[in-house]
């Protein structure tokens, strides 16, 4: 998963890496106060829970205010827990006691058209009972929601099903619900400030808003990306409304503690169906708060939809695996970005990627990182890393660089350059959306490419604009995360895939396209990849099945869409 040259930092949660973060930073330990969860199980009917949280913590505190000073967060709706600030010998006490089923530390995660309905057999025309998805609410944890997306405006809608138990008040930076974003509320129970991000259900990412419009929103006739992607946009149940619970923050990732209060929360209000496309951790499933939501979840009817991850093709690395989640892989549709790039010589080679910009110049002096860094530098500029290429070398010229971390088409840009061809080994299933011109190519075509560049004296190439190529499909990504289940060895995962790569759904205005410093692309819409673009399109079928069958049980919705995929086989059409 990590490129064999270099660490790569993804910057978007959209993309491929989950990683857990146990947030020690080792004084003495033993001293030194965490955030854990302790789980107590079922919920009780008889006693006040948080009652018994405070009983449960005066057996290792001195006192009563001590007991109350420690506790964050008490879960009474839908299961017993409680969040707590604790040392690690503390939390070793309580995990020893009898009526505690796992302590376990607050651990935070990455999250991991349209066409892609249309290929996955669910038209525009598909047969609806709409009085029943009406009377759906999709629920989402998530980075948040933009509530002025035409994918959740309400025309058309009457008021929320009665059973609905949602709140939705304004916010900073929210205008608020209506009647399809029927739901909308944020956790952040470490009380940390999340630079970036806004303490609103809101979405700055960008994440939120194209899952959640993905499995529910409106349809919209006329989306794409600056021309790319055209068609009509809509989710798989566009009548169902839609309720985010934002524990997702752009610097902090996801928690533990965040995610089981928006797990209470959901279910407590009357959610149908968990779409939930967050990295899990490999552990114990009474330490894993993904699995001990869902569980209770399963146990009041509602199914939970989960990504996968994106640490593939290694074996064994699937997520989110226990035996009550339904599982999902990300694949392919018949649909990829490409870019021609002319060199001087007449030579035309290509690579993938989404380059939105139009060439001005018929060519553009060509060089590579390696030959355009400053003297000594030679390792970093290979990858055109921050700060390691000589704007004097740099400037107007376009430039070859290996992948390194992503956001080198930002450097080269900021140097002065007009655009990046970037080798790699790997992703090249998926394409990267980038901020100046530029395209990603295997190690054959970027070897041609710097033999070309050292064979003439003046280099030179175009890289011209993305165009949509037809290919075969359906394939299962390089990135998404794959089995056997390092969880249950005898029950198979991922459960399903679906489509993953290069989905077109709405995006939030508060974030340019990629993020990156210099990036001045906007859009209502946008492509992104991974096993959390495949999450939705699932969670939306179960929500399509529900509408049909509202009585089925969790376990009958997945098994119908378990048993019912068949293999239909789209060969590419030569363009
Ligand atoms: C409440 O129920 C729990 C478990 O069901 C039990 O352990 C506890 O003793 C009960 N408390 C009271 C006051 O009945
Ligand atoms: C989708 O279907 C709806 C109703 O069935 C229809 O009004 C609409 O025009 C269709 N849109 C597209 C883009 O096919
Ligand atoms: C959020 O709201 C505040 C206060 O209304 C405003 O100053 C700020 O610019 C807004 N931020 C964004 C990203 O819209
Ligand atoms: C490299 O990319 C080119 C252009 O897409 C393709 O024709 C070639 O087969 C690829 N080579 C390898 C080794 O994948
Ligand atoms: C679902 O169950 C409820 C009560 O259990 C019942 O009233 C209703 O008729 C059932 N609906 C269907 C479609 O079977």
């Amino acid at each position: 998963m990590i490129m064999s040259k270099k660490k790569l930092i993804i910057p978007s949660l959209a993309n491929f890496l989950i990683f857990i973060l146990l947030g020690f930073v080792a004084a003495t330990e033993d001293e030194q106060k965490e955030f854990y969860i302790v789980y107590l199980g079922d919920q009780l009917n008889n006693v006040s829970a948080v009652q018994t949280h405070l009983d449960v913590l005066l057996s290792i505190k001195s006192s009563d205010f001590e007991a109350r000073e420690s506790i964050i967060y008490s879960y009474t709706k839908i299961f017993n827990a409680f969040a707590a600030k604790l040392s690690k010998a503390e939390a070793r006490k309580l995990s020893r006691r009898e009526e505690v089923l796992s302590v376990f530390p607050n651990r935070y995660h990455k999250l991991h058209t349209t066409k892609s309905w249309d290929f996955i057999g669910l038209p525009n025309t598909t047969k609806r009972n709409l009085k029943m998805e009406r009377n759906m609410v999709v629920g989402l944890l998530d980075t948040g929601i933009t509530p002025k997306s035409e994918s959740f405006k309400d025309d058309g809608f009457g008021p929320p099903p009665k059973k609905w138990k949602g709140t939705c008040v304004h916010y900073a930076n929210f205008s608020g619900c209506n009647n399809k974003l029927v739901g909308a509320r944020y956790f952040k129970l470490d009380g940390k400030p999340d630079p970036g991000d806004i303490l609103s259900p809101v979405d700055v990412d960008g994440h939120g808003t194209h899952t959640s419009s993905t499995l529910a929103g409106n349809l919209i006739p006329d989306a794409n990306l600056f021309g790319l992607a055209g068609g009509a946009a809509r989710g798989a149940v566009p009548n169902a409304r839609v309720a985010m619970y934002k524990v997702c923050w752009m610097s902090s990732g996801c928690s533990d503690m965040d995610l089981l209060a928006g797990f209470e929360a959901a279910i407590h209000d009357g959610v149908d169906v968990l779409s939930i496309s967050i990295g899990g951790v490999k552990a114990n499933y009474v330490s894993d708060a993904l699995a001990i939501g869902a569980f209770h979840a399963m146990k009041k009817g509602i199914i939970t939809v989960a990504s996968g991850g994106n640490d593939g093709p290694s074996p064994g690395s699937v997520a989110n695996h226990a035996p009550w989640i339904l599982t999902v892989a990300a694949s392919g549709i018949n649909r990829e970005f490409r870019s021609k790039v002319e060199l001087g010589n007449g030579k035309i080679v290509s690579g993938v990627g989404v380059n939105t910009f139009q060439p001005k110049q018929k060519s553009y002096p060509l060089v590579s990182g390696v030959d355009a860094g400053y003297s000594g530098n030679q390792d970093s500029a290979r990858f055109c890393d921050e700060g390691s290429l000589d704007p004097s070398k740099v400037k107007g010229k376009l430039v070859l660089c290996e992948l390194g971390v992503w956001g080198a088409d930002s450097v080269v840009a900021r140097a002065g350059g007009k655009g990046i061809i970037l080798e790699s080994e790997q992703y090249l299933d998926t394409a990267q959306i980038f901020m100046a011109p530029a395209t990603m190519v295997n190690a054959t075509v970027s070897d041609a490419v710097n033999d070309y560049i050292h064979s003439t004296k003046f280099p030179s190439a175009v890289i011209y604009r993305s165009q949509e190529l037809t290919v075969p499909a359906p394939f299962v990504a390089s990135f998404s995360s794959r089995g056997p289940n390092p969880g249950s060895e005898r029950i198979l995962k991922p459960d399903v895939t679906a489509p993953g790569i290069d989905i077109l759904a709405s995006y939030t205005p508060l974030r340019s396209l990629t993020g990156l410093k210099g990036d001045t692309q906007y859009s209502r819409f946008s492509l992104m990849s991974g096993t959390s673009m495949a999450c939705p399109h699932v969670s939306g079928l179960a929500a399509y099945i529900k509408s049909f069958h509202p009585n089925w049980t969790a376990a009958a919705i997945k098994s119908a869409i378990l048993t019912t995929g068949k293999n239909k086989i789209f060969p590419s059409i030569p363009s």
